[in-house]
């Protein structure tokens, strides 16, 4: 059977997470995707499910649509509601959450429409659910999450397939300052345009996100074979079929992998980055040093520097962080002439002091800061 499927991104990845649909032949082109659309509609059967949670690198979550109904009165949303198949989503017992959104629409209270959905859903399994709180961030066992998106009287319901949010691959237990999300450094190594064959350096690694991500890509080691999905949970969840996806997804891995170095000043980010990188299966393929950005030895064949500096007025103060720049790219300058540089940051200014002359690649959200990833062939 065919579903409607949303795959949820994080403003500005949407690009990058068509492109990884189109190569999963899940959707035809990839260039439609609009950034700020926060996800891209597609269609599958319950195996692309299982094969679009296992692959996307830099996807959050993947909805499945359940519904979609006109309801002007609460009477009208319980009934239409209560003739959806929640049972294909809901296993007995399993708790559950609404995250509600409602706009211009005569059923405007967040807080009623989820009852009444609660209702539907007794009335249509023949027992009351158990409804839990909302929290973004539900950790690794999340109750089954239902999202409602109710606008111009319209109900959308959507069953989230996913669990825990994607960019939990499950390898990054230890954390170093201003951590990245698995999706955003993933999204920067593709939007770098790394070949997968040259060298990748990440000076400015902290707990290894970009040199990881550019790891488990360049092997084709898929980012959720480590994890638990909602999915799993699912009544009519096919265990064999996800074993049989999971193994060929495994002898898809390459046993090679290009020359990947990372380096931070900070020797407590490097321990965490090296036990990341061994939980992620990809400890052999990155050279971790303890450093600071002079002191980098990069190979003289042309590479890519990918990186996230710090940029934060939580990391380190203005005038420091100029210099910080400014000595970034002298280094670059002196050690990495004609590689391909790709530096994320919030500040037009910072990036300027770098003295390179950059094209913007990517803009996104980090931490909640509006973030560029700013390119240059040095
Ligand atoms: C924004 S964090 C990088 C976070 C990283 N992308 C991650 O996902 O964990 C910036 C890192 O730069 C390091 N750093 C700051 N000044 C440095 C310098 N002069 N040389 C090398 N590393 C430096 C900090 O220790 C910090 O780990």
């Amino acid at each position: 059977m065919t579903e409607k499927l949303f795959a949820v991104c994080s403003p500005g990845l949407e690009p990058f997470a068509a492109q990884e649909l189109h190569g999963l032949g899940l959707i035809c082109g990839s260039s439609f995707a609009r950034s700020g659309s926060r996800g891209i509609e597609f269609e599958g059967s319950l195996h692309d499910i299982y094969r679009a949670n296992l692959h996307l690198r830099t996807a959050d979550r993947i909805l499945i649509r359940l519904g979609e109904f006109y309801a002007n009165t609460f009477v009208e949303l319980r009934r239409k509601a209560s003739r959806l198949p929640w049972e294909n989503a809901l296993a007995p017992g399993r708790p559950i959450v609404f995250r509600v959104a409602c706009e211009k629409s005569r059923l405007y209270h967040a807080g009623a429409v989820a009852q009444r959905l609660a209702e539907a859903i007794a009335d249509r399994l023949g027992k009351a659910p158990r409804v839990q709180k909302f929290d973004e961030d539900m950790g690794a066992g999340p109750p089954q999450l239902i999202v409602v998106r109710l606008a111009d009287d319209l109900c959308a319901i959507g069953i989230d397939s996913s669990g825990a949010l994607l960019h939990r691959r499950g390898y990054r237990l230890a954390t170093a300052k201003a951590p990245l999300k698995e999706t955003l450094a993933c999204a920067m190594v593709k939007a770098a345009g790394w070949d997968e064959r040259s060298t990748l350096l990440d000076p400015f690694c902290g707990s290894g996100t970009i040199a990881i991500e550019a790891a488990l890509l360049a092997k084709r080691i898929p980012p959720g074979h480590a994890r638990r999905f909602a999915f799993m949970d699912w009544p009519h969840f096919d265990s064999e079929s996800w074993e049989k996806l999971l193994a060929d997804s495994h002898r898809e891995i390459s046993a090679g992998c290009p020359k990947i170095m990372a380096s931070d000043r900070d020797a407590g980010a490097i321990r965490a980055a090296a036990a990341n990188a061994e939980r992620a299966g990809v400890a052999d393929c990155i050279e971790f040093s303890c450093r600071t950005v002079s002191a980098i030895e990069p190979p003289p064949s042309p590479g890519w520097v990918v990186t996230n500096p710090p940029y934060g007025v939580r990391l380190k103060k203005r005038d420091d962080l100029r210099n910080l720049y400014a000595q970034f790219g002298k280094v670059l300058r002196a050690k990495c002439p004609g590689w391909h540089a790709a530096v994320l940051c919030s500040s037009i200014q910072l990036i300027g002091s770098a003295g390179l002359k950059f094209d913007t690649e990517l803009s996104a959200m980090n931490g909640g800061l509006n973030v560029r990833l700013s390119s240059c062939r040095v």
